[in-house]
């Protein structure tokens, strides 16, 4: 092949250039791109001239055989999937690494491997040794998962079409894999695509349903799975803070299956242990009797999340003050700031503000402007929130609090958890009727909270006291004194 077919390839989303240059004009990422050998990028079946082979064309409201799911035997995965994996489909599960991928992929597989199907696990960052010896410290030893240590896809795939087809395969993980009909480097964009485009051919060829492992990391120096994206059929993306124990698996795409689904894990010395009430998990740390916290009545997919958002409002000297927020949306703290400046008189252009939701969840719902509003004039007005009361409605740009859906949900939830009042749009109070034991506060304006609050702060430390301590729930008390 005398044709030079060297090109700059962007490690983040793939775009080939002809020359190197420093920004990629695709994506807008710095210092991306490599030099790789795209010859042969595209298979040499595609490259041959033949002459196509006719189909037949097949109606919509013909009879396929339904897409069985194969259940993982783990609850909160299952969640995420949207009931298990379906025959044929390729799944994409990412995440920083240490975060927990493979010590996820080796309980599910050693669960459905025991529940009789021919299970693969084939490694290629590991060695079987090491492997193993993860299967042993989760006491799962015993489970018929088929192994191996490989990182051909060629060899990979001639050596699972012999004998049954196996229910389920796992590429742990798709950058190790590597093909001989391109020519680059593993690890490449073009060698990730590859390998991945062969293994998806050989999954809808014969229905066995693959879970691919991608690394993400944050300066983007592996091949980005990103490119992978686009050809599986969902992407699940396991996240976590390092210093937490909490991990969260999210659907960021399904073809089959909801994406607004979260599961909630917690690593412990034996592995992941499945938190099926995440509301007792995300409270369990309370830091009772500080301003600046409220506790959010929130909803996850179909599932009703009660976390604590807590905020900190400092005064500074700098020209620009800070906005800090984690886990909550950057621009929706600027509003809710701006609607507290515009329509309440809260003035803070000379404080910094920091926003956190605790327990590394990240809210995406605007459902969460009131609690975060209540935390943030909390702080400010150095007021104790009352610590049984939860949150939840939408401000408008007009300093209205808007209703929002499932109030029933977010309610019933507060109520198990031992919550004794709710804070929430006037609107909804009709939907809220006959929650035995709550409160309702129905506030109709940003106006309306701010004052509430404010009032607080000033009768703060007379006869309030006493009694906000008999209302905190039993569970919730520790950490006052
Ligand atoms: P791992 O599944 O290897 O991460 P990934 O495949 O995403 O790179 O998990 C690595 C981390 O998990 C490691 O820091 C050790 C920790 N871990 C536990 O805390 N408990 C356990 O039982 C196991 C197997 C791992
Ligand atoms: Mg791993």
């Amino acid at each position: 092949m005398a044709k030079n077919t060297l090109s700059f390839v962007c490690q983040n989303c793939g775009a080939a250039y002809n020359r190197w240059q420093g920004k990629c004009e695709s994506c807008g990422e710095w210092n991306t791109l490599a030099e790789e050998d795209t010859a042969g990028s595209v298979p040499v079946s595609i490259r041959s001239k033949r002459k196509g082979r006719t189909f037949a064309l097949e109606s919509l409201a013909g009879k396929s055989p339904d897409a069985p799911r194969l259940s993982s035997g783990m609850t909160e995965l299952d969640r995420v999937t949207g009931g298990g994996f379906v025959r044929g489909s390729v799944l994409l599960v990412g995440g920083d690494p240490g975060i927990g991928k493979s010590t996820l992929l080796t309980q599910a597989t050693s669960m459905m491997a025991r529940a009789g199907h021919r299970i693969v696990y084939i490694s290629g960052e590991e060695a079987v040794a090491q492997v193993r010896l993860r299967a042993e410290r989760l006491g799962l030893s015993d489970a018929p998962v088929q192994l191996a240590a490989e990182t051909s896809v060629e060899d990979i795939v001639s050596t699972l079409s012999e004998g049954a087809v196996p229910r389920l395969i796992v590429i742990d993980s798709i950058q190790t894999m590597w093909t001989d009909t391109v020519e680059s480097a593993p690890g490449t964009v073009t060698q990730v695509r590859a390998s991945a485009q062969a293994l998806i051919r050989f999954a809808k060829k014969t229905g066995a349903a693959i879970i691919l492992v991608g690394h993400v990391t944050k300066d983007g120096q592996i091949a980005g799975p990103r490119v992978v994206e686009h050809m599986v059929d969902a992407v699940l993306s396991f996240e976590g803070e390092g210093s937490q124990q909490f991990r969260i698996l999210r659907a960021v795409k399904n073809r089959f299956g909801p994406t607004d689904e979260i599961g909630v894990f917690e690593m412990t010395g034996l592995g992941l242990r499945e938190v099926t009430n995440p509301s007792e998990l995300f409270l369990s740390e309370r830091d009772l009797g500080t301003p600046g916290t409220a506790v959010f009545a929130g909803i996850e997919g179909t599932r009703p999340v009660l976390v604590e958002l807590q905020a900190l409002v400092a005064p500074t000297s700098l020209g620009t003050p800070r906005r800090a927020v984690v886990g909550w949306d950057q621009s929706r703290l600027s509003m809710v700031l701006a609607v507290l400046e515009a329509h309440c008189g809260v003035k803070l252009s000379g404080h910094d503000v920091y926003l956190n939701v605790a327990g590394g969840l990240r809210i995406n719902e605007p459902a969460a402007d009131m609690a975060a509003a209540a935390a943030l004039v909390s702080s400010l007005v150095n007021a104790q929130l009352p610590t049984d009361a939860v949150y939840f409605g939408e401000i408008s740009l007009s300093g209205v609090i808007r209703p929002v859906a499932q109030t029933p949900a977010r309610l019933k939830e507060a109520v198990k958890l031992g919550f004794k009042r709710a804070v929430l749009p006037e609107s909804a109070r009709g939907e809220a009727s006959g929650d035995a034991g709550l409160t309702l506060n129905a506030v109709g304006s940003l106006t309306t909270l701010v004052a509430e609050i404010a009032a607080r702060g000033s009768r703060r430390g007379e006869q309030n006291a006493p009694a906000e301590k008999n209302a905190t729930p039993a569970r919730f008390r520790r950490g006052e004194g």
